[in-house]
């Protein structure tokens, strides 16, 4: 699984340079969502981040980050057969939330979980797309541990080598799929 991963990953993310600003290359993972067996390949290689060496899963949830992070958490959670819980952004969850403000390049936001998403000693996996600066990853193990939970893992499908998200996170245990 991890190869095919690998090698979707390098077939099926497009460099997009100067987007969405002068002097930022985006990772576009629109043409590897289009290719089912590529789009298959990488969530089975996130899904073995939340299963122990005989494959059964040691999670009790995976949360994933609006927005991208959705598309990959969502199929993870069904594959390993637990709930998929969803951090947004700021004003979209309905009920009591958590929330917790990091910093961006200029100014901050805000993510939240419903209070009631996670039960307080629940394992959890946290997926996402990119592990850039670290500041959304970084919010989200806050937003779990509040709600009582643990991160017990994160991965990622790309990790920029050239930022310092692997140590925003701390000593939590990381998987990604491509470093670019
Ligand atoms: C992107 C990406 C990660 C985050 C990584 O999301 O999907 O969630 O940035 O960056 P960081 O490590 O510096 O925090 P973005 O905020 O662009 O939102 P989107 O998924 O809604 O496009």
């Amino acid at each position: 699984a991890r190869l095919a991963a690998e090698e979707a990953l390098g077939r099926l993310v497009r460099d997009v340079p100067d987007f969405p600003q002068p002097g930022i290359v985006f990772k576009d993972i629109t043409p590897l969502l289009a290719d089912p067996e590529g789009f298959r390949a990488v969530v089975a290689a996130l899904a073995e981040a939340g299963r122990d060496a005989d494959g059964r899963p040691v999670v009790d949830k995976v949360v994933g980050m609006e927005a991208r992070g959705f598309i990959f958490a969502a199929p993870v959670a069904l594959a390993l057969g637990v709930g998929f819980v969803p951090v947004r952004k700021a004003g979209k969850l309905p009920g009591e939330t958590h929330a917790v403000s990091y910093a961006l390049e200029y100014g901050e936001a805000v993510l939240e979980v419903h209070g009631d998403g996670l039960v307080p000693g629940e394992r959890v996996l946290v997926i996402d797309d990119v592990l850039a600066t670290g500041g959304t990853a970084r919010a989200t193990v806050e937003l779990v541990g509040a709600c009582g939970a643990t991160v017990t893992g994160m991965a990622f499908l790309m990790e920029l080598s050239f930022l310092p998200g692997r140590a925003t996170v701390g000593d939590v245990p990381l998987t990604v799929l491509t470093v670019v």
